[in-house]
């Protein structure tokens, strides 16, 4: 049932190129400009005319969620809030006509998620959902939604739930930033055709296994790790440290690397791993100064670069390429090695990487 893998995780992480391409099948006709969402087809109108859009979720979730709002406020020049479930459900949030919520969920049975979504309900919000297990508590609430179809997620650290809902929240975003008319036509083409290519970069991106594994062999022993990123690979900095969290126990935070130097830059030292998503992008330049910070502090850097880079690797200790993309498609790609990482390093330390310790797949109560 694990396909010849040691553990779920593994085979999911390694899953994810065919995953991906399950999720935009028959949805992505990139040949004809075309993005056929069924999910969506009755509140298309609302979600176009939007006033703002609240995300809810948590964990991994929340992440998808975090990049979700750079991408609708870009190509749809919509207002984007991002909610932990457990926070918007308990603080009487507003909720205005005009409004749309999208929860975000790959069990759909998130407690919190399934509140918050009821209590935007009862303020007449229209909910969305982006689930992956059809038929969920959450799918059933929504008035609509998508599925993300990346298949049973058995591993507790989630990984191909999340590039799934990755690229159902940028279809549906291409979508609306389409009709709105908020991009145009030549761009919204070549994103199509872009989104096409990933599960081909996915690919790509897990040939760095042997690399990423010898560099897990290096740094198992760490107390601590940060992560680093800035615009769309700032949420996959967090999507990072959660994953080497919850499966091999060591504290990591993620951090957008400008905010660095309000704090936790005295942190660094020689014994600091400091993994830097640093990919060809439009914030290249700043991550290459924050990297030049940590450096001068004697700080370990690991550095996940578009291919081809040539300035970063003389840089840093470690670096880890893959295929550049678009800008908002690039988390779907940076997050492979990252996932990988935490994978080995949890297997070096004699972790139970599919059921980590205290951790449920869904969490059902509050
Ligand atoms: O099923 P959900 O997506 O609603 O779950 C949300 C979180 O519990 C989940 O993403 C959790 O953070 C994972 N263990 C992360 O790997």
């Amino acid at each position: 049932e694990k396909g010849g893998f040691e553990h779920f995780m593994l085979k999911e992480i390694f899953e994810q190129p065919k995953s991906i391409k399950d999720c935009f099948r028959g949805r992505l006709i990139a040949n004809d400009g075309k993005l056929v969402l069924g999910g969506i087809r009755e509140y298309a109108n609302a979600l176009t005319n939007a006033n703002r859009i609240v995300i809810v979720a948590c964990g991994t979730s929340w992440h998808a969620g975090l990049v979700a709002e750079y991408i609708f406020e870009e190509f749809c020049r919509i207002p984007v809030e991002v909610e932990y479930a457990s926070e918007f459900r308990y603080r009487n949030p507003i909720i205005s006509e005009g409004d749309i919520v999208i929860a975000i969920s790959q069990s759909g049975e998130t407690a919190d998620t399934l509140a918050a979504m009821e209590l935007a309900k009862s303020k007449g919000a229209i909910v969305l959902g982006v689930c992956n297990v059809v038929g969920s508590s959450i799918s059933r609430v929504s008035h609509e939604g998508v599925y993300t179809h990346a298949g049973p997620e058995i591993g507790v650290a989630s990984t191909k739930a999340f590039t799934a809902q990755l690229t159902v929240l940028t279809m549906i975003a291409l979508r609306v930033a389409h009709r709105k008319g908020t991009m145009a036509e030549q761009r919204y083409r070549s994103l199509l055709a872009e989104l096409e290519t990933i599960p081909a970069k996915v690919e790509k991106a897990l040939k760095t296994d042997d690399q990423v594994k010898k560099i897990a062999e290096l740094f198992k022993d760490a107390r601590n790790f940060l992560y680093l990123g800035r615009g769309y690979n700032f949420p996959v900095a967090l999507e990072g440290a959660l994953k080497l969290k919850e499966i091999s126990y060591i504290h990591a935070e993620g951090y957008p690397a400008a905010e660095m130097k309000h704090g936790p830059i005295a942190l660094i030292d020689e014994e600091m791993p400091v993994v830097v998503i640093a990919t060809r992008d439009s914030s290249y330049d700043k991550i290459v100064s924050n990297i030049q910070e940590v450096k001068a502090r004697k700080g370990k850097v690991i550095a996940i670069v578009s291919e081809g880079d040539s300035l970063i690797p003389t840089m840093v200790d470690f670096t880890i390429e893959v295929p550049g993309t678009h800008d908002a498609l690039m988390p779907m790609v940076a997050t492979i090695p990252l996932q990988l990482l935490s994978y080995h390093i949890a297997v070096m330390r004699g972790c139970n990487v599919d059921q980590p310790r205290n951790l449920a797949k869904s969490v059902t109560v509050e």
